[in-house]
């Protein structure tokens, strides 16, 4: 890199700058607040307060009253939104995630609970057909084992429609078929949720690091096969910005990247590339491997959660979705 001023020695000691805890923080060119924080959260429709899960140590599937005590918490945090995740009984799944669809069902219900609990929390709502379908896809599948768009696209188009009636703030397609945020942003309009948001999946890789969300959500052992005819190819950059722009397009309010970590230089493409509010998710498998080392005794795990939220912002990130939200906005409220 050429840089446009002399940076010779010792008129230039960089080291002046780190020379003691105030100048580090005068200096400091990015900072994490709890306002870049959005709470990663599971739902669950037992009975059960909480139920861990066993592959992301310290976390817990909630049950509704535990989503809403959880809203209360974010709102005193300081943290400005909640993403949930719905995990449901096996017995309520099927061929075409019908149980997405029910305006009574899990999702609605904590939506609900979550804006009577605490109103100026935003709520964001996964549209993908996952949770729901007994084959563990983010959509409806063929003969051939094939997730079939067009016919994915409509019930996404309804699912969202569904989120937006029981309260959802922020609507976000995680399925990565082709034309779904343009079919969710007409059917948002007819239906006069003209405020609802859409933060669209844009650039979202099929990546392993997905495995422990798997895990939680109950889909893992249901899914045959693997996402990459519908996820990103990860030896993809550009692809990304064509996925972004079209999303865009189409009508995204906010994009996201995902996973975290190993993609901050697409996270760092977009964000430069395109003026909208880019998002990161901080990925099941980026916490448990954060988890695993710290009860190691093998890295810090507090440090560690603190510097990779950091380093989204420094990547170029508004907000990072992570599973961390609570216990980091803890340690940024002390
Ligand atoms: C699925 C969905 C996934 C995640 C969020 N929505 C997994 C997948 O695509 O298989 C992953 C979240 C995580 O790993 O934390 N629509």
């Amino acid at each position: 890199m050429t840089s446009p001023f002399p940076q010779t020695f010792p008129a230039t000691r960089l080291r002046r700058l780190r020379h003691s805890g105030w100048i580090r923080e005068l200096s400091g060119e990015h900072a994490l607040t709890p306002s870049d924080i959005i709470w990663s959260m599971i739902v669950h429709d037992g009975e059960d307060a909480k139920v861990p899960v066993g592959s992301m140590p310290g976390l817990d599937r909630l049950n509704v009253d535990e989503a809403a005590k959880a809203a209360r918490r974010a709102r005193d945090l300081g943290i400005p939104a909640i993403a949930i995740f719905p995990h449901i009984d096996p017995s309520r799944k099927d061929e075409t995630g019908s149980e997405a669809l029910n305006k009574d069902g899990l999702i609605p219900t904590v939506i609900k609970a979550m804006k009577d609990a605490a109103p100026e929390v935003g709520v964001i709502c996964d549209v993908a057909l996952d949770p729901f379908t007994i084959h563990g896809h983010d959509g409806v599948v063929d003969e051939a084992g094939y997730v079939r768009n067009d016919d994915t696209v409509e019930l996404l188009r309804q699912q969202a429609v569904v989120q937006a009636e029981a309260g959802a703030d922020i609507v976000a397609p995680s399925d990565m078929m082709d034309g779904r945020v343009g079919a969710i942003r007409t059917a948002l309009e007819e239906g006069g949720f003209s405020n609802t948001m859409i933060l669209s999946y844009a650039a979202k890789y099929a990546s392993g690091f997905y495995g422990p969300y798997r895990d939680a959500i109950g889909s893992a052992s249901a899914l045959k096969g693997d996402k990459k005819t519908y996820q990103q190819n990860p030896a993809n950059s550009d692809e990304a910005l064509r996925e972004v722009a079209m999303d865009i397009a189409e009508g995204a309010d906010l994009v996201m990247v995902k996973p975290g970590l190993p993609y901050l230089d697409i996270i760092r493409r977009v964000s430069e590339t395109f003026a909208v509010p880019t998002i990161a998710f901080q990925v099941s498998g980026e916490y448990a491997q954060i988890k695993a080392a710290g009860q190691n005794g093998w890295i810090d795990e507090e440090r560690v959660m603190m510097e990779t939220l950091l380093c989204f912002k420094r990547a170029g990130a508004a907000g990072v979705i992570t599973y961390f939200a609570e216990a980091a906005a803890q340690i940024l409220n002390d």
